[in-house]
């Protein structure tokens, strides 16, 4: 019970990762609010939820500045303060790589980055008033890829939005430790590789998640329940001068200095 008596906000928390920890975190004595765009998928996480805990849904998309704020309000509302937010949301398995548009990259960094300062924005007075708290923000092993461009002649530079989003959650989680670490408020990230949840099956193949599970200095699929941990970690007491820290989740794939 490392979480007794914390409140939790999980963007995303609808589905895949961000269900585990919603059911880790309540499994640990936190009270949770799943914060998710999708009212459907609200619905199965208080389903696949429910029995563990206090949890709730509140409808929230966190690209837009309003829907945050009153995410933020709800859950003061309902349990009396913020002490963990955990900026899970993304666009992964409904990420559209077809759509190579300037417009579609603009949507990608208003979920995916922008979308993590603005509900850091909306919790960070309640942390404060009540004394500190603790965010934790998903970036992806992919913010450490780089593929060279296919050889022959230049087809356009392509869009590598995802990684560019990722890379920014990396560099975004730095600049808030700072802002806010006076506030005893610590932010850290952690960076999983490639996980077996649904939303990767619809981006990539069985067999190539069985080759690159294969190639990992530590081999094996990783699953929802390998990143949880680290999620109470940075949530906890225990970690109360770790800050700005990225830990990456993918056996041994990208060892960043
Ligand atoms: N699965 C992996 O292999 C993997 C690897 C590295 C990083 N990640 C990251 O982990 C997180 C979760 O991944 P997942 O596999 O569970 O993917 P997923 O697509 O199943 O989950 C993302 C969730 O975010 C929600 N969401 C999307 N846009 C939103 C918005 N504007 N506001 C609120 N909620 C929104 C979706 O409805 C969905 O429930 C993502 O940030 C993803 O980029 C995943």
């Amino acid at each position: 019970m490392r979480l007794e008596g914390k409140v939790a906000i999980v963007t995303g928390g609808g589905q895949g990762i961000g269900l585990a920890y919603v059911q880790r975190f309540l499994s640990e004595g936190a009270r949770v609010v799943i914060a998710e765009i999708d009212p459907g998928r609200g619905a199965v996480g208080l389903a696949e939820a429910g029995d563990l805990g206090e949890v709730e849904y509140v409808r929230t998309d966190v690209s837009d500045p309003e829907s945050c704020q009153a995410c933020a309000d709800a859950a003061v509302e309902r349990f009396g303060g913020i002490d963990i937010l955990v900026n899970n949301a993304a666009l992964y398995g409904d990420w559209d790589m077809s759509d190579q548009s300037y417009a579609y990259l603009k949507r990608m960094f208003d979920v995916n980055l922008h979308g993590v300062w603005l509900m850091t924005r909306a919790v960070a007075p309640a942390m404060v008033e009540g004394g500190g708290g603790r965010i934790v923000n998903q970036a992806s092993g992919a913010a450490y890829n780089y593929a060279s461009a296919p050889a022959g002649e230049f087809a356009g530079l392509g869009s590598y939005s995802y990684s560019q989003t990722k890379w920014g959650v990396v560099g975004l989680t730095k600049f808030s430790a700072a802002q806010l670490g006076r506030y005893r408020i610590t932010v850290n990230c952690i960076a999983p590789g490639v996980v077996g949840t649904d939303a990767t099956l619809k981006q990539l193949s069985e067999d190539m998640l069985d080759h690159l599970s294969a190639e990992q200095p530590i081999p094996g699929r990783i699953q929802v329940d390998d990143l949880t941990g680290a999620a109470v970690f940075f949530a906890s007491d225990d970690a109360g001068f770790v800050t700005g820290q990225v830990l990456v989740i993918d056996g041994g794939r990208h060892m960043p200095a």
